[in-house]
């Protein structure tokens, strides 16, 4: 089988690793790819947005099946251009992706079908935001761009004057473009933070294995906001109890409500959940597999990817049983310095053998890697590698993930120091 893979970050290096464990899967593609995974795939220069350019070359390379992992492409539509050029792909149609392309849709779902998410309202002019904010005396709140925005379109506002920035910026200055044009200023909710994938076609839901997310660049959950430090699987305040009340109160009447509104969500569904004292509550859909998670989950998967991935496009995942190995999986990011603010790029990385670990045992997923010419890499993104290692505890996975992490070097390297701090803590409270 051909197999394109689209999308150039650590996230589809972890697919294509685990879609390389398949041996009916012969030529694997990368579109755009990225230095590190050209070892592990053929990588063809065309951007995942270019939608044209990638059925064009799906179709004249004879792809036999497609996965599209980033959120833009899959809320442009490309699985329903793929589809209609007779190229079956794993992802949502662009009817579905909607439920991440617009807060103010997956909002409006979660009310509509009573699905647990923080109090809300929906401002399209400057002047009404305002007067809502000057009538408003709780703080945090929570001012959220209604379209995608590079993970940058969430501000939590600590009082008037920034909730009033913030939505100067996003409706008068459009700092996100046509994504802000609108906002959703919601209720700002606490309690622990869990990630669940879920694979899904639609009539059965499949969660995987849960996660824990790391978003601010620093220890200490200090500094910037990124697109993630690290992640540990599973998460441990994610509690049998809890994942039984998510299938009933969350998953299940997402599944339906989408199935409902004509908009059958086939593919990787994402839940951003918080376990406040009131309940499990929906911070955010994505319509994709999560990044830097899928780096931390799928190490952990033991059903063959490839199969239910065609099991979710088919709709045939009733007859499928995803199973998960019982051990942990760590993953520690090394960024540029400098991230998730201006860094540079083009240094050269040393401490790997053709893009890999010393320690086999080690995963290195790369997100922002190049190739430098000579047989070796260099940096080209913020996040530059996503260092996972999995164990039968988390403990030990966490040990191994460092340790491998520490013989990676490049000038500027960033990494936090206590992915997986909490959730040991947790761990060991319980
Ligand atoms: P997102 O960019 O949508 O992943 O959101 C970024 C982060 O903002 C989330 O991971 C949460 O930590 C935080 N967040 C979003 N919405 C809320 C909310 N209503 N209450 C508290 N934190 C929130
Ligand atoms: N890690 C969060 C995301 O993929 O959106």
């Amino acid at each position: 089988m051909k197999i394109l893979v689209v999308g150039g970050g650590g996230r589809e290096h972890a697919i294509i690793q685990k879609l390389r464990e398949n041996p009916a899967v012969t030529e694997l593609y990368a579109a755009p790819g990225n230095g590190g995974i050209a070892y592990d795939a053929t990588c063809v220069d065309i951007a995942a947005t270019d939608l044209d350019g990638i059925v064009e070359f799906a179709k004249n390379t004879g792809i036999d099946y497609a996965v599209v992992a980033p959120d833009d492409p899959l809320v442009l539509g490309l699985v329903d251009r793929l589809a209609e050029a007779g190229i079956p792909a794993f992802g949502p149609s662009k009817d579905a992706a909607i439920i991440e392309g617009s807060k103010i849709f997956s909002k409006q779902l979660m009310k509509k079908y009573g699905i647990p998410t923080a109090r809300y309202d929906v401002f399209d002019s400057l002047l009404r935001a305002a007067k809502f904010i000057q009538s408003h005396n709780h703080y945090p709140l929570v001012v959220k761009a209604d379209g995608l925005a590079l993970g940058k379109g969430v501000i939590i506002c600590e009082n008037e004057a920034e909730a009033l920035r913030a939505v100067k910026e996003m409706i008068e200055d459009k700092r996100f473009g046509a994504s802000g044009s609108r906002v959703v200023i919601e209720e700002f909710l606490t309690g622990p933070e869990v990630s669940v994938l879920a694979f899904t076609d639609g009539k059965v839901i499949r969660p995987m294995v849960s996660s824990m997310d790391h978003k601010r660049a620093l220890d200490g959950d200090r500094g910037l906001n990124t697109g993630g430090m690290g992640t540990v699987a599973p998460n441990p305040y994610y509690t049998p109890e809890i994942a039984e009340r998510c299938m009933q109160e969350i998953f299940l009447p997402t599944m339906r409500a989408m199935n409902e509104e004509g908009r059958t969500f086939k593919g990787c569904l994402y839940f951003g959940l918080m376990l406040t004292p009131d309940g499990p509550k929906v911070i955010e859909y994505n319509c994709r597999f999560g990044d830097p998670e899928t780096q931390v989950v799928l190490p952990l998967l033991k059903t063959d990817l490839l199969e239910v991935m065609q099991a979710t496009t088919n709709g045939t995942l009733a007859d499928l049983p995803v199973e998960f190995s019982d051990g942990a999986a760590a993953c520690v990011i090394l960024a540029s310095g400098g991230y998730p603010e201006a860094y540079e790029k083009g240094k050269q990385i040393e401490g790997l053998v053709n893009g890999r670990a010393q320690d086999s045992s080690v995963m290195v997923y790369h997100a922002g890697t190049k190739a430098d010419g000579n047989g070796g890499l260099v940096t080209s993104g913020g996040r530059v590698l996503g260092v996972t290692a999995t164990a039968d505890t988390l403990e030990r996975a966490l040990e191994h993930a460092y340790a491998a992490a520490g013989t990676i070097r490049f000038e500027g390297v960033h990494m936090r120091r206590d992915i997986g701090k909490r959730a040991l803590a947790a761990i060991q409270g319980e």
